[in-house]
């Protein structure tokens, strides 16, 4: 059985979705593992370092050509997925609720593509909740980028010259972003106050010494789904938070955007009018902002100055720490893949509740619920490679992060 990990081609991306560590025990499950070569240069994972834990080297073409199993960080791109053989595994953060025509190339090449970001939110999936492991990073992350950019310490400092105040730290949205924020906010002495939507977040907001921003806790109690996600609330609501918020955020340094609905926009939490009120010189991080963004004035890739406040629109915030990102994604990768192997041969049941979550494409088909339905028009024909796609071209990919065909 063979296993492949090519370089991310996208561009911006530092990932790598194997680290010499997870080779190793890939290796010991019975695989053949390839890596591109300077594959998780990006990550500080040298190609020495996979070839000691066993791992050949390769292009992109000849790792991906006949393996068994693709581990990916992104979504491939036409010509990564052309070479992907039919029948194959492909595994990665497929971002399945915005790409339609991903998933019928998938179906149309006969790939069954596992998009992990989908994983049930139960204790089996743990170790191979991407979301949480890339998340967390994020959260602590915004933290540092946001309080490298305010221009005022964070802790409260005596000094014989007069008293530095602590900065105040919002944080909105208290998932696994967010509560990383708030801890990391609260290490560097900020004083720490956050707000989410479901009410369970309050005692987890609490119990880490922020102070919890509510709007109407009645409500609140039926904002979370099943699945622990949080719902998209009425007006109503979303207008009395609206007036709470902005009262709040007149008096704040710093503010962590983290809200997300999964399949959806993000929420709109902090308008232009809001921005206005706020202290000049502060700063907001929108870690929202590939999701649309839960402040108004954020653009993806760009730091904003508008009205006196600095507004943080970095993409792929995990990638800014890679080594820590690629080597939790690889572990949870390697966890999930240890769910589909048993003996050295893939063994895939279909009816876990985690493969179910997850799985996109099966034999040609789309068989994930939520996207079924809406691919049932038949796929296009999966075209031939173009010449200057094809794997045998002149630097096919070779080299990791370069933008191939995007
Ligand atoms: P997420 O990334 O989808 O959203 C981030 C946060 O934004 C959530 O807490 C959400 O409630 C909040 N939010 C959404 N709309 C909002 C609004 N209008 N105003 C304010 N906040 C808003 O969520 P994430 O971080 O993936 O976590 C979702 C849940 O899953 C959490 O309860 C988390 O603790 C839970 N979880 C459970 C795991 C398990 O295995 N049991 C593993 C990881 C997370």
């Amino acid at each position: 059985m063979k296993l492949a990990v090519p370089a991310e081609t996208r561009d911006g991306e530092t990932r790598v979705a194997a680290s010499p560590e997870t080779v190793k025990k890939l290796i010991g499950l019975g695989f053949d593992v390839a890596v591109q070569k300077g594959a998780g240069a990006a990550s500080a994972m040298t190609d020495a370092a996979y070839e000691a834990a066993g791992a050949t080297l390769g292009t992109a073409a000849t790792v991906v050509g006949d393996a068994d199993i693709v581990l990916k960080v992104r979504a491939p791109s036409d010509a990564e997925r052309k070479r992907i053989k039919a029948g194959a595994a492909l595994i990665g953060i497929l971002d399945a609720y915005n790409d339609a025509d991903g998933l019928k190339a998938y179906a149309a090449g006969g790939i069954n593509a596992f998009a992990m970001e989908l994983a049930p939110r139960i204790t089996r999936a743990q170790s191979m909740d991407v979301l949480s492991s890339q998340s967390n990073l994020a959260g602590y992350k915004a933290v540092l980028d946001g309080s490298a950019e305010i221009g005022s310490a964070l802790p409260m400092m005596m000094t014989a010259a007069g008293t530095v105040p602590a900065a105040r730290c919002f944080v909105m949205g208290a998932g696994v972003a967010g509560l990383q924020a708030i801890a990391t906010a609260r290490r560097l002495g900020a004083i720490v106050s956050a707000t989410d939507v479901r009410y369970a977040a309050k005692e987890q907001v609490e119990s880490l010494g922020a102070t919890f921003v509510s709007v109407d806790e009645e409500v609140m109690k039926a904002a979370e789904t099943e699945g622990g996600y949080a719902k998209e609330m009425g007006e109503d609501f979303q207008r009395r938070q609206r007036e709470h918020v902005t009262e709040h955020l007149k008096k704040q340094n710093l503010v962590i955007l983290t809200a997300l609905i999964p399949g959806r926009q993000a929420p709109t939490l902090v308008t232009e009018e809001m921005v206005k009120g706020m202290p000049p010189g502060s700063v907001i991080v929108d870690l929202a902002v590939e999701q649309g963004g839960n402040c108004e004035l954020s653009k993806p890739g760009e730091i904003v100055e508008a009205h006196g406040v600095k507004i943080l629109g970095h993409r792929n915030v995990p990638g800014r720490l890679p080594a820590n990102a690629s080597a939790l994604y690889a572990k949870n990768l390697l966890n999930f893949v240890q769910l589909i192997v048993a003996d050295g041969a893939l063994a895939i049941d279909w009816d876990d509740e985690i493969v179910k979550g997850v799985a996109l494409t099966r034999d040609g088909k789309i068989i994930h619920p939520r996207f079924a339905e809406e691919a049932a028009a038949p796929a296009e024909p999966e075209a031939e490679p173009e010449p200057d796609e094809a794997p045998a071209a002149a630097n096919d990919g070779d080299e990791p992060a370069a933008s191939d065909d995007e």
